[in-house]
């Protein structure tokens, strides 16, 4: 049996490699040249290109380990299964095998390798709308390996369709695989439609054979793909029986010393059990984020604000279950020392994640006074009941959970109007959903003809920049629209007007010379050897895309470019700022 992660990874890696995948090494969670998703959520993310028809340097048979983070249900975190950080195992086919082989694939995996007796599994299928119709080619596969009809269930496009991420781009019907972990053997009429307790989902093979445009229509890809997803938590706590994935050999060691930091149990007192849960969650997510290959501080905006709200929830279900003093910089060597053979960037920014935490938990403190303030002012404007609204504000500007609130306004003999409070915490809800909503409005990677124009000019300017202010300056972000490219980089000055300016001419002189953009695909160290720029560090022997612009830029890259630059157009930086310390960003546009 599969007791631990690596174990599960390693074997599930091991399958699809004598199946003639490649591994290939997983991404930053911090997508590359995408504009408007705040995280990697899928192990499809970073491969979008070549899923609408980018040749793969290393083929057409892919798989991997992903580590992703999902914000969007961060208030359902404190369950037994859900997670903002995870890690997906997957498989894909890039133009290579469809429905059939990837079934057959899934299933020996399931059955053969995991040894899940056919009895325990169920399935989803696409049910069909007016826009895609039934998917039965997926259900005649299920039947054909051993899979009872009463366990193929149809089901609508809100659970059986993948993507797009964003609001374009590749996306398809999929078919679900989940394992029984009610009690005893399932009974016959049981299936994830019937008795959905019964059953957890594990695996999703997902069919992209549409590219939805911004427009909304479904146009059929010329190369049709598999995605696939598997959740290494949950796979690994139902494997082993387990209800709960924080009593999986991943969680344990956290949730003891959490255990031992609140002197209370695990398991026994429900609100208990679930801000453990939240600490240990959140506090990986922040690790993950904080010790990505781009590093991310704490901050109000963009990547920093969510390890912020992370960091500071993980610190309120702290001091409710008793935990006193700055805790998360104990709790995070854990995950560092458990993740760090697989995420080794975890080892190289122990320091700065533990130190980060700690003054997160310094300044959060600072909130907390002032909030106890404000309280004061509140409760003694107030006759016997806080009333929501200020409640409310001291959970909006101070941080205060209402359970503080509550728990404060009892000691001063005070009620808490709680109706108001949700009242207008709803509302506050649904202007942030609205607001990460709008991250994604645009759509995910759009290979639109000005996101390509702009790609290619990031190169030029990658180049001019460090012609102009030397060869230490370093990448450190990059960031397209349709409308303007941003670009982060390391340097620890503003930019003076005559190197913008320098900047700026050296980028139009290149396109004057009109040169044309090739590709080829290489190892990394030949890449590097050859002296090509590479953003991210890609595992050893790995096959990479360089571009070339004419003699002046080589860098390793997913694209997509324009073929010539003759037709980029004028360049303008519009903007030149500091982001963080020792890190610039230029927004730029061709006009
Ligand atoms: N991309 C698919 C998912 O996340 C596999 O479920």
């Amino acid at each position: 049996m599969i007791k631990t992660r690596k174990e599960l990874i390693d074997t599930y890696l091991n399958f699809f490699k004598l199946k003639k995948h490649n591994i290939i090494r997983g991404a930053s969670l911090i997508p590359e040249n995408d504009p408007t998703v705040l995280f990697t959520t899928a192990g499809m993310h970073p491969l979008i290109p070549y899923l609408l028809g980018q040749p793969h340097p290393s083929g057409k048979r892919l798989t991997n380990v992903q580590k992703c983070v999902r914000t969007d249900d961060i208030d359902e975190v404190g369950d037994c299964f859900h997670h903002t950080f995870f890690e997906m195992l997957g498989n894909w086919s890039l133009g290579d095998y469809f429905k059939d082989e990837s079934i057959k694939l899934s299933f020996e995996f399931l059955t053969n390798v995991l040894q899940i007796p056919k009895e325990k599994l169920a399935v989803t299928i696409f049910e069909g709308d007016e826009d895609s119709p039934i998917d039965e080619e997926s259900a005649k596969v299920w039947i054909k390996m051993g899979i009872p009809e009463s366990r193929i269930s149809p089901m609508p496009r809100k659970n059986n369709w993948w993507g797009p991420v964003g609001n374009s781009g590749p996306c398809g019907p999929d078919t679900e695989m989940f394992y029984f972990v009610g009690i005893g053997k399932p009974k016959e009429e049981s299936n994830p439609k019937t008795k959905e307790n019964e059953w957890c989902e594990i695996w999703n093979d997902v069919f992209m054979q549409y590219n939805k445009t911004k427009d909304g229509k479904y146009e059929e890809l010329t190369q049709k793909n598999v995605d696939t997803g598997m959740g290494v938590e949950r796979t690994l706590a139902v494997l082993q029986g387990l209800k709960d994935n924080y009593l999986t050999e991943i969680f344990i060691p956290v949730i003891e010393r959490i255990c031992i930091l609140s002197k209370r149990r695990y398991g026994f007192n429900k609100n208990d059990t679930r801000a453990m849960r939240i600490i240990a969650d959140h506090i990986r997510a922040a690790v993950f984020i904080m010790g990505d290959e781009l590093k991310i501080s704490p901050s109000n905006i963009g990547h920093g604000y969510i390890v912020r709200r992370l960091i500071r929830r993980a610190i309120r279900y702290g001091r409710q279950i008793g935990i006193k003093g700055n805790f998360c910089s104990f709790i995070a060597p854990i995950y560092i020392e458990y993740y760090q053979k697989d995420y080794p960037e975890l080892e190289k920014n122990r320091n700065f994640i533990l130190n980060e935490l700690d003054r997160e938990e310094e300044r959060f403190k600072e909130v907390i006074e002032n909030g106890l303030k404000e309280f004061d002012k509140i409760k003694r404007k107030s006759d016997k009941i806080i009333s929501g609204h200020d409640a409310f504000i001291l959970f909006s500007s101070y941080g205060f959970p209402i359970e503080l609130t509550k728990e404060l306004a009892k000691e001063s003999g005070l009620d808490v109007e709680e109706y108001g409070f949700n009242q207008e915490f709803k509302e506050h809800q649904k202007l942030s959903r609205t607001a990460t909503a709008g991250t994604f409005k645009s759509g995910l990677i759009d290979n639109s003809e000005e996101t390509t124009k702009l790609h290619t000019v990031t190169h030029l300017l990658h180049q001019a920049l460090r012609k102009v202010l030397g060869e230490t300056i370093k990448q450190r972000g990059s960031n397209i629209t349709a409308e303007r490219l941003r670009f982060d980089f390391s340097f620890d000055r503003k930019l003076t007007e005559e190197e913008l300016n320098e900047v700026e001419t050296t980028v139009n002189n290149q396109i004057k010379e009109g040169f044309d953009v090739k590709r080829e695909e290489m190892t990394i160290e030949e890449a590097k050897k050859k002296g090509a720029l590479a953003f991210f560090d890609t595992k050893y022997g790995e096959k990479v895309s360089v571009y070339s612009i004419g003699d002046f830029s080589k860098e390793v890259c997913a694209g997509p470019h324009v073929t010539n630059i003759s037709k980029l157009g004028h360049f303008k930086i519009i903007k030149e700022e500091a982001v963080a310390a020792g890190v610039r960003r230029i927004k730029a546009v061709l006009k």
